[in-house]
């Protein structure tokens, strides 16, 4: 665990980086928090748990303006813009992480998150030397775009960089399988890819902090690039399945040949460089549906 460091940590506010953020002030580190506070709430919330706030915005501020420090975890980006609104979306996700990473050129460690969203569809679990592909228009692109930046700058300058392809994370600050079950909560039907079962490899916050937290100490150049997920598999109708029975609801899934096609991980190379997910998805969805929803009579799970 890293201790007595300076750490920038970007989209500090994020369901990804809040807890990374929070774990890594609490070891001792002096944290700054960035992001651009949409909801103003969010600096105090990273006072309180100890992480200095800093307002910058991605892709209009000057990175030069930053503090120093001695590790950048830059989950920072712009996410769910609507395709014409891709100028911006490549600013941000792309020429700011290329100026972050020059900012930072003599950091220890650099940690770009990109996605599991950037790899063309297969059937069966994605490996880093798999293709990319357009999984969420031009967001996936501009991920794609973003690790080819890190890995130009990572060998130009040097720089030790992790680039991490989030799967998808869950937990206390939500994420997807929890919103697919908060729909489900809601009465809403849950839209799913028409190729069923839809497997998918969710990553607990508890894994993310500790694997993501390793990926700032692992960093090489040029970068390692690993995926980032849950170790144990599950489809969507399984977890949905599951927490149904737990809470007393019917899921109501929609078959669509347009919703996002599934996507899960091959954790192999994950295994080798950051270690292994230890929270089992039953337990991990049953402790963030506890964590969210207090007014909920959960009962005890059996593993
Ligand atoms: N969660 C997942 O399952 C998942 C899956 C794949 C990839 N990822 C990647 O992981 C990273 C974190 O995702 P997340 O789920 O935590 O997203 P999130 O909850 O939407 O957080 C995004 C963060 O970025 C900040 N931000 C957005 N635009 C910004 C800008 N122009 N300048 C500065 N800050 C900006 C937001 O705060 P403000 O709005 O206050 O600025 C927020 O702190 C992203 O890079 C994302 O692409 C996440």
């Amino acid at each position: 665990m890293i201790e007595g460091a300076r750490i920038l940590v970007t989209g500090a506010t994020g369901r990804v980086a809040f807890p990374i953020a929070r774990r890594l002030a609490a070891a001792g580190n002096e944290v700054f928090g960035a992001a651009r506070f949409s909801d103003p709430a969010g600096e105090e919330r990273l006072r309180g748990v100890g992480v200095a706030p800093l307002r910058f915005e991605l892709g209009r501020d000057d990175e030069s303006t930053l503090p120093d420090a001695d590790y950048v975890f830059h989950a920072g980006a712009a996410l769910n813009l609507p395709p014409t609104e891709w100028e911006w979306q490549f600013e941000v996700n792309v020429q700011a992480t290329a100026r972050l990473l020059r900012r930072y050129a003599d950091a220890r460690g650099f940690v770009l998150c990109s996605t599991g969203s950037q790899y063309a569809f297969q059937d069966r679990p994605l490996r880093e030397d798999d293709p990319p592909g357009v999984h969420l228009g031009p967001y996936s692109v501009s991920k794609t775009a973003a690790e080819q930046v890190v890995q130009l700058l990572s060998r130009e300058q040097a720089s030790p960089c992790t680039i991490i392809r989030v799967f998808s994370t869950y937990g206390p600050e939500g994420g997807t399988p929890i919103d697919r079950i908060e729909r489900m909560l809601a009465g809403k039907e849950i839209p799913l890819h028409k190729d069923a079962p839809n497997m998918y490899t969710p990553i607990h916050e508890d894994d993310y902090v500790a694997l993501g937290i390793r990926a700032l100490e692992v960093g090489e150049s040029p970068p390692v690039v690993t995926n980032y997920a849950g170790s144990e598999p599950v489809s969507a109708e399984d977890y949905l399945a599951f927490a149904g029975q737990m809470l007393g609801v019917t899921p109501r899934i929609a078959y669509r040949e347009d919703a996002w096609w599934p996507i899960a991980a091959d954790v192999t190379r994950m295994h080798e460089v950051l270690g292994v997910c230890k929270v089992l998805w039953r337990v991990g969805i049953m402790q963030s549906l506890a964590a969210r929803h207090p007014e909920l009579d959960l009962p005890e799970v059996e593993v």
